[in-house]
């Protein structure tokens, strides 16, 4: 034992070591039922690769591999939205946990490992208020890498963590009844779905909202084509990678034979309809097998799968898309350079 080693055990000995701060709550897994979720992965690529134009849907990016990717996303210089939406949320927390005294639980739609929310779990959880967070999301590595942080950091907040989908967690959420609620639903994840789509899912969360409650939505806006596409396509080609990742999926999971240096990352904004598309390229003419699913998959030379649309909204688009929800805003925060929104939510009546 080297001499500092020896010094710092003795003086361990003397003192008992530190132990961490007891926790007043056992994290509660909550349970749903996964034949809850909407469509399998089988039945999505089934239908996806026979469809013209193929299509893969982006929910499906989010296996082990994919979460660890998106996590690395965020940290791109590129990919500005995470850190926007942080520089709000650390620059408001305070002001709206002052402004929200009565909220009891954060519930957070598709929370990852949760980084971003710290902000708020920091500014909400006080001795002034029994405070409960239900992260919801598919992805069990992502939700088990955020408790366990959260466990050690935040003692006196019940955690009731649930892998599932948006709906079906929030349908068992829900059902524990515990206390005025703010929804979170961070880092533009509303534009992965359709404006059709958007508006009845926020309309759902409106329907299942009480008086009291509150829904806070990160929302990226429109800007130059440029810096979208450099969001999409970065120079480390870790999106690429995240994208084609589906194709590693679909040999793992269903037998498939994709050889990846044979397909490539394509990204476009659409102008009129604000949305950065994302897709799979085929290199050239070729035949993929698709075992478990029992059918070969032809593509030409050039082929593309549409795996994501990525909307970006004006703030008067953000405003017609929520009041047809039903959505009255209460506050809306942007980041110094203007890129993203926060936008605070309560239930119009
Ligand atoms: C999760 N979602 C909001 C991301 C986005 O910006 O559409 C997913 C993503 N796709 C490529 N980069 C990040």
């Amino acid at each position: 034992m080297s001499a500092p080693n020896r010094a710092a055990s003795a003086r361990s000995a003397r003192r008992p070591a530190a132990s961490p701060p007891l926790r007043r709550f056992e994290t509660r897994w909550i349970q749903v039922d996964p034949s809850a979720s909407r469509i399998s992965f089988r039945d999505a690529v089934r239908a996806g690769l026979r469809n013209a134009p193929k299509t893969l849907p982006s929910r499906f990016f989010y296996d082990e591999t994919g979460s660890r990717l998106f996590e690395e996303i965020c940290q791109l210089p590129e990919y500005y939205l995470t850190r926007a939406e942080s520089e709000i949320l650390e620059a408001v927390a305070p002001d709206l946990a002052r402004e929200m005294p009565d909220i009891r639980m954060l519930v957070e739609l598709g929370s990852g490992s949760a980084v971003k929310t710290e902000a708020l779990l920091q500014a909400f959880d006080t001795d002034a208020r029994p405070l409960s967070y239900a992260p919801i999301d598919v992805s069990r590595s992502a939700l088990e890498e955020g408790v366990e942080r959260l466990e050690l950091n935040h003692p006196r907040l019940e955690i009731l963590p649930a892998i599932a989908e948006y709906e079906s967690g929030l349908a068992q959420i829900h059902a524990l009844g515990l206390g005025p609620k703010l929804l979170l639903w961070l880092g533009s994840s509303i534009g992965n779905l359709e404006r059709s789509a958007a508006i009845a899912f926020l309309a759902h969360l409106r329907a299942t909202m009480h008086e009291e409650d509150r829904l806070l939505i990160g929302i990226d806006l429109r800007k130059d084509r440029g810096a979208l596409e450099r969001a999409y396509d970065d120079s480390r080609g870790v999106t690429a990678r995240f994208n084609l990742n589906l194709l590693t999926r679909i040999n793992r999971e269903l037998a498939g034979n994709f050889d990846l240096d044979q397909f490539r990352h394509r990204v476009h904004y659409d102008e009129p309809s604000g949305s950065v598309q994302s897709f799979i390229e085929s290199r050239r003419a070729q035949r993929v097998s698709l075992r478990e699913l029992g059918f070969e998959v032809a593509f030409e030379a050039g082929e593309r799968i549409h795996t994501e649309d990525s909307h970006k909204y004006s703030v008067e688009e953000i405003d017609a898309l929520t009041s047809e929800a039903g959505l009255g805003l209460v506050r809306r925060d942007l980041d110094q350079a203007r890129r993203f929104t926060l936008n605070l939510f309560r239930p119009r009546v």
